[in-house]
């Protein structure tokens, strides 16, 4: 159905940069990456990657990721953006996009890939810390300040901080572990686009606990800002709180009963077998 290959071509470059301004809605056609830089990315270590229709051709995915280097002075790739257009999501081509680019980094022998992500975004929070078995412990309040495309508008431009360690035990792991008994740090309240924390708790000690986020922050958005915001308010301090006591996100699980989905970060106590488990150096 798709097929997934490195980006060579300036042309290619520049169809990245169409479909990157398509998907984030920037109105001003000047925004997004420059052509240029991706093409000096892909020619440098770094991995670019489209995915393509195999029928048509068309390019319906990329993703764009580069060298660095932790201040501790290991080398990693950083992933920049990943953008797959709206009727291809859910057919697995991010999943896809993320494996190849973890194949090339272990074939590079670089440990790690990092990179930022909305919390309040499902899909992406799925994706990253369920589906890739990446963790974070690191929340960034407002990275890219207000003006930063459509997707973006209304709410602070908060981010988690994502490690995937490439080569770590966990991504051998052959099953998810039972994340059944946890301590919430939220009740949530109503249903739909009306779901709202009614009470949280800072002040939980249990090793593994669970912080419930939105269904889908984007109706929210539409709906009732005011709520949208009180979402990202708590969850920042859900994180920030519980990150400076020592826990890591280390998964997220999304259920659908009756047409009503639930959300969860589960996060757990960092321990150093927990730091081995993930393959952190
Ligand atoms: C994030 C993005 C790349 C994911 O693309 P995708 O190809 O749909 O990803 P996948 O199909 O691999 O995974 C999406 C998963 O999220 C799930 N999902 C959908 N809505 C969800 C929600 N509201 N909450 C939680 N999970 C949700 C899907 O069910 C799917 O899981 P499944 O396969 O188990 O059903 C795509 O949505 C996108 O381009 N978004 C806009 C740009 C962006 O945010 N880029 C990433 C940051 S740079």
């Amino acid at each position: 159905m798709y097929q997934i290959r490195d980006l060579e071509s300036y042309t290619e470059m520049l169809t990245v940069r169409e479909l990157q301004q398509q998907i984030w809605g920037f109105d001003d056609s000047s925004l997004g990456l420059y052509p240029p830089v991706l093409k000096t990315a892909a020619t440098n270590g770094g991995v670019v990657l489209g995915a393509f229709d195999e029928q048509s051709g068309q390019m319906i995915g990329f993703l764009f990721s580069f060298i660095g280097r932790e201040k501790s002075g290991l080398f990693k790739l950083c992933s920049q953006n990943m953008g797959v257009l709206p009727e291809w999501r859910r057919y697995g081509v991010a999943e896809a996009l993320k494996q190849e680019q973890r194949r090339r980094t272990i074939a590079q022998n670089l440990p790690l890939i990092t990179w930022t992500y909305d919390p309040l975004e499902g899909p992406n929070a799925n994706l990253n810390l369920h589906k890739l078995r990446a963790i974070s412990r690191t929340y960034i309040e407002d990275y890219y300040g207000s003006d930063f495309g459509a997707l973006n508008a209304g709410l602070p431009s908060d981010r988690l901080l994502v490690e995937w360690w490439v080569s770590g035990p966990r991504q051998e792991r052959e099953k998810a572990p039972d994340y059944q008994a946890v301590s919430p740090i939220f009740t949530v309240t109503g249903q739909g686009v009306e779901k709202e924390i009614s009470h949280a708790d800072f002040d939980l000690t249990a090793d593994i606990i669970e912080l419930e986020s939105v269904p889908d922050i984007h109706p929210i958005k539409s709906a009732n800002m005011e709520l949208a915001l009180d979402w990202r308010l708590k969850i920042r301090q859900a994180f920030a709180t519980y990150f400076a006591k020592g826990h890591i996100a280390v998964d997220f699980i999304s259920t659908v009963t009756n047409g009503e989905r639930r959300n969860c970060y589960i996060l757990q106590k960092s321990t150093p077998e927990l730091l081995t488990e993930i393959g952190i150096e």
